[in-house]
């Protein structure tokens, strides 16, 4: 199989693919899932094996990096063996996961032993009630904990992510820069997508534009624009004096489809050709090989990526068009 099987309709090289292992989550992020949500039943899930053997066909096909997410990927039983056997996977340049933190104290060693290069860990808030607030959990101290012993270990440059929303958490814009840069981390704010249907605030009044942060943001550091093409949405700049980042990941403001790489495949093995559109394959009958027609894995999965849209269409006053849950889908 050539590398070049990899590419989408409109040219775009498809390198990147998300994996997210469960859609459970020990936090119920007010902006992400209702306190009571629904997870899949078990039986629909892919095993940790089958997601080991999909990986590997995506690597053997041309795909270069591998994210785990979930839900909260951590919170899947045996999570660690399923990344060591896909970080060893030749081919594969960087095997990374996402995280909400709760249990990095525990595991960061680990999961640096088998193999993972990089973690972005969310952190919306530095403000303890306002984290209980917005995680409907009490686990603050033992995330910053985590990724306090996190920044201590040799991974390459870890991340965090911050969703920012107007009149919630727009005054934690500076304190989070400042804790992830003075532990040598980049962060991205993130501007809340519309994916689910929630109950605890109205989208509309709480978007804030990632220019109004960069704005605010230039009022206290030096930032210049970074003309790194970097593999993901996240636009970086750099920050005079700090070896951290700080970036913006713009799906309103600025969109960012026609560079867009990558690929999300849900724990029951649907491949998502975009995060803003219901546009997927379900590979779980060639992965289970019960298909009919006799497709391989490899056949569907080129026959999906000519399912890949050209781009998202988010719009705030609208019912969610898309009704999957972050947490379904992988961040
Ligand atoms: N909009 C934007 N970001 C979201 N996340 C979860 N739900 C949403 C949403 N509706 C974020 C998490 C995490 C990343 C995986 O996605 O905070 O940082
Ligand atoms: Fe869990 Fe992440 Fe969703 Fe928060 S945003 S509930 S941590 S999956």
């Amino acid at each position: 199989m050539s590398e070049s099987s990899l590419v989408d309709p409109f040219g775009r090289r498809i390198d990147y693919l998300r994996i997210s292992v469960t859609d459970r989550c020990d936090f119920r992020c007010t902006y992400c899932m209702d306190e009571d949500v629904t997870f899949m039943p078990k039986e629909h899930i892919l095993s940790l094996e089958e997601i080991v053997t999909t990986a590997r066909t995506f690597i053997k096909m041309g795909t270069k990096r591998i994210r785990i997410t979930g839900g909260e990927p951590l919170v899947r039983k045996n999570i660690l063996w399923a990344l060591e056997q896909i970080a060893n996977t030749p081919g594969l340049e960087e095997l990374t996961i996402t995280t909400n933190g709760s249990m990095l104290k525990k595991l960061g060693q680990s999961l640096y032993d088998v193999g993972v290069s990089r973690l972005n860990v969310s952190l919306d808030t530095l403000i303890e009630e306002e984290f209980n607030r917005l995680t409907r959990r009490n686990k603050f101290k033992q995330v910053v904990e985590g990724i306090e012993s996190i920044a201590a270990l040799p991974f390459n440059r870890c991340k965090i992510n911050s969703v920012i929303m107007k009149n919630q958490n727009d005054d934690q814009i500076l304190p989070l820069a400042k804790f992830a840069l003075a532990h040598n981390m980049d962060i991205s704010y993130i501007e809340e997508m519309p994916l689910g249907a929630i109950t605890a605030h109205d989208r509309a009044e709480s978007y804030m534009s990632s220019d109004d942060v960069i704005e605010l943001l230039s009022n206290h550091y030096q930032l210049s624009k970074s003309s790194a093409t970097t593999p993901g949405p996240t636009q970086y700049y750099k920050v005079e004096g700090e070896q951290g980042r700080i970036g913006v990941i713009s799906p309103h403001s600025h969109n960012f489809c026609s560079s867009c790489n990558r690929i999300r495949m849900t724990v029951e093995g649907r491949l998502l050709l975009c995060l803003g559109n219901e546009h997927s394959l379900d590979l779980k009958p060639y992965i289970r090989a019960t298909n009919q027609d006799k497709l391989t894995l490899e056949d569907a999965i080129i026959k999906a990526l000519a399912l890949k849209p050209e781009q998202h269409y988010f719009n705030l006053d609208e019912e969610p068009q898309i009704l999957r849950f972050m947490s379904a889908t992988g961040g």
